[in-house]
């Protein structure tokens, strides 16, 4: 069964073809950053406009590498939520309108789902042999642990086991305040590196001595999954413009190796955080397999640490491949599989939702 996705909900503007729900034929991506750069973050309207001038070409473009036409296709997967709703509409119009023109069901995921999600592209077990899990879902809007448990065969399955489709997740901790992504993007411009920071501060850590900086942890309260990441983001800022703000930035005198010692220092804080609450997550959720996913499971101190610890206590982790893990159109068309094996179809009143 081949699935084309669509995602626009926030810089991306990208479609995907995927076969029988993890078997990628094509993954297109069109990215804004260079439209954003020189604003520092995402724009909204600049975002919305040109997922309108580019999505028409990105799903031509996913047809024509995955060598399937119209006809080979079984439904249009679309993440209709959450986002910016100006960028969402974008690809919700378009799947709309291609399932309507083509006759093919329509499916509305969950983008952080799908990121949930995203560690079983490409792989040959799936959600029957792979859950129950724990997944750990860090981008740029959010931190979340998710339990993903297995449900039944959906309607269209029948009996066969590998069909068992993918429950909605059970958010077992989220983010009270910034998202891990957003707290490297705000800490990479505090010290005038450049947007996205995310992969700026990762290169830049390798060179840094992590104990440097003592920054501080945060666990909230003692047994809390929540996360919380504006703290540390102002312990950098303290270091930068001084105590309480009070001096000007020396983000532009500082030495270069005091900037990699602060990236490595926040970086090993943050990564402290999330490799203790996924573990403490897969322990209270009873399960021996963690799945992460989102554009900052792309950080190679994250998937380092988060193997050894794994490995320390025999549990089993799958990261999502490197080109899945920030935003992509192939997560949408996998997970939807599953939607749509289980009958979970939308209409064409399906609607962009921020949230
Ligand atoms: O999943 P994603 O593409 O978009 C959202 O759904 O938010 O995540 C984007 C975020 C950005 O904040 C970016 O800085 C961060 O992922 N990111 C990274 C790395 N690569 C991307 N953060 C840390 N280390 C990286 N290597
Ligand atoms: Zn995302």
């Amino acid at each position: 069964m081949n699935l084309l996705g669509i995602e626009s909900s926030c810089d991306e503007t990208a479609a995907a073809v995927v076969a029988d729900g993890r078997r990628v034929l094509s993954s297109i991506v069109a990215s804004q950053i260079a439209l954003h750069v020189k604003y520092g973050g995402v724009v909204p309207e600049i975002a919305s406009r040109a997922h309108i001038e580019r999505i028409n070409a990105v799903v031509a473009e996913a047809l024509s590498a995955a060598g399937v036409g119209r006809g080979d296709l079984d439904g249009v997967v679309v993440a209709h939520r959450p986002g910016l709703v100006g960028s969402l509409l974008v690809g919700v119009t378009a799947a709309k309108t291609l399932a309507w023109a083509w006759g093919l069901p329509l499916v509305g995921v969950d983008h952080i789902h799908s990121h949930a999600f995203s560690p079983m592209l490409d792989l040959d077990r799936g959600p029957a042999d792979l859950l129950p899990a724990v997944a750990l879902v860090v981008s740029g809007g959010h931190t979340s642990l998710y339990h993903l448990q297995k449900s039944g065969p959906g309607p269209l399955s029948g009996e066969k086991v590998d069909l068992v489709h993918f429950s909605p997740p059970r958010t077992l901790g989220r983010c009270i305040d910034d998202a891990a992504g957003e707290a490297y993007d705000k800490v990479a411009a505090i010290l005038h590196l450049g947007y996205p920071g995310g992969p700026i501060i990762d290169r830049l850590a390798r060179g840094g001595d992590p104990k440097r900086f003592a920054l501080p942890r945060s666990w909230l309260a003692r047994d809390s999954l929540d996360f919380s990441f504006a703290g540390i983001k102002t312990a950098v800022l303290y270091q930068v413009r001084g105590q309480n703000m009070k001096g000007e930035s020396r983000a532009d005198t500082m030495s270069e190796q005091d900037k990699a010692d602060l990236a490595a220092s926040f970086q090993a804080a943050v990564v402290e955080v999330l490799v203790g609450k996924t573990l403490m997550a897969a322990a209270r959720a009873g399960v021996r397999r963690i799945f992460v996913g989102g554009g900052v499971a792309c950080n190679s101190a994250l998937r380092r640490e988060l193997s050894a610890a794994a490995a320390r206590e025999g549990i089993e982790i799958l990261l999502a491949q490197p080109k899945y893990c920030t935003d992509n159109a192939a997560m949408h068309a996998g997970l939807g599989y599953y939607r749509l094996q289980a009958g979970q179809t939308a209409g064409l009143d399906l609607s962009a939702v921020a949230s």
